[in-house]
């Protein structure tokens, strides 16, 4: 039986793409690439977990649909560690190396590290190279792999270097997210309930009665939740591109996230998802003391969130944080801060979220000290 297929349609002009979404993408890769190539030349880049488990199918799938491919790989270790300038610079010299030209594809098969470091390569090397996105996390599938932000870490910060760099199409193959810790899947459902609360209600509403049944494999359940993060993401793509205003609003709970990051030492303590779902509850919940929404919003973001058995408070971190002090120092570093002032998205409700400057800082020392208290 053919399984079903979702197309979102990211509409940016003469740079529009497709994002497919379906079970058995990559089995049927070479068809969906092959439109794209103007020669049977292809390069692919992936880590070396996820390298173990799909790049073999991947070739396999690529070579048996594309008639005269040749194909290089690259696989690079795996880890956030790998996002910097050293393996970058590797990546475009061999792609260099591989005479990989302006007219050819480079793919991008892994999570989020892989997708926006070769999706950076592919946007210097010859001054700009097309690529395709296989992201094989949950994360990615909603989040990275769309919208054209590409790049690398910087001893400064996080994603401090990179480009804009749109790619020529997106496959998200469902049925790799069967291959993911639990863990994983829910940090990256982390950004699947962001999508809920910063613009569609409803959607939250049927995460709140679905969630666990798509946590525990159901398969249509994990096709509409992927397929409707990537539609609201296409569509604040496709108006706010650079993010010059509506583009921010992905960035709900990603304040407090960054500063619990660089706080756990972006460490095994703590993924980034699990971050953005813990951000998320605090933006609610400050949301809440500045008087924007009732306190019953951020108690149910709060209890769907334990439902789906995640992180929601501090003290779900393991190990000691920092006090509300130096958090919120941290979070002055973020580098979304515009000339000082500290930046929050914030909500009106469940689905209202919007871009709110000047925050008290007092305020959020406060929610911050109550939550290292567990108050
Ligand atoms: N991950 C946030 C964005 O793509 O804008």
């Amino acid at each position: 039986m053919t399984e079903a297929v979702e197309t979102v349609n990211v509409a940016l002009g003469a740079r529009a793409y497709d994002v497919r979404i379906g079970a058995g993408l990559l089995d049927r890769a070479g068809a969906e690439v092959a439109p794209l190539l103007r020669r049977p030349r292809l390069a692919i880049v992936t880590d070396d977990n996820v390298g173990r488990l799909h790049l073999a199918p991947l070739v396999a799938a690529l070579t048996a649909q594309i008639p005269g491919l040749t194909v290089s790989t690259l696989t690079l270790p795996a880890g956030e560690a790998t996002k910097g300038w050293p393996e970058f610079s590797r990546t475009v010299e061999w792609l260099l190396a591989e005479r990989i030209e302006r007219r050819d594809i480079v793919v991008a098969l892994g999570g989020g590290v892989i997708g926006d470091l070769v999706g950076f390569a592919a946007a210097v090397l010859r001054r700009g190279v097309r690529f395709v996105q296989i992201p094989t996390s949950l994360l990615a599938q909603v989040d990275s792999s769309v919208g054209g932000k590409t790049g690398i870490n910087s001893t400064h910060g996080k994603n401090l270097v990179g480009a804009f760099h749109q790619p020529a199409l997106v496959l998200a193959d469902i049925a790799v997210l069967d291959t993911l810790p639990s863990r994983d899947f829910l940090a990256g459902y982390g950004e699947v309930a962001k999508y809920g609360l910063l613009g569609d209600a409803a959607f939250f509403d049927w995460l709140e009665r679905e969630g666990p049944a798509l946590a525990g494999g159901d398969r249509a359940g994990r096709l509409k939740a992927v397929a409707r993060s990537v539609e609201m993401k296409a569509g604040i793509v496709a108006r706010d591109e650079t993010e010059e205003g509506e583009r921010a609003l992905l960035n709900l709970g990603h304040t407090f996230c960054h500063a619990l990051e660089a706080a756990t030492g972006y460490s095994d303590r703590l993924l980034h998802g699990e971050g953005v779902a813990i951000g998320c509850a605090l933006a609610f919940e400050l949301s809440a003391r500045l008087g924007l929404c009732a306190q019953e919003e951020p108690s149910r973001v709060r209890a769907h969130l334990r439902a789906m058995g995640m992180k929601v408070d501090l003290s779900d971190i393991p190990g000691e944080l920092p006090d509300a002090d130096e958090l919120l120092q941290l979070m002055a570093q973020d580098k979304k801060v515009q000339d000082g002032r500290l930046r929050f998205i914030l909500a009106r409700g469940i689905g209202q979220a919007f871009v709110a400057d000047d925050v008290p800082g007092g305020v959020v020392r406060g929610l911050l000290a109550d939550a290292l208290a567990g108050r």
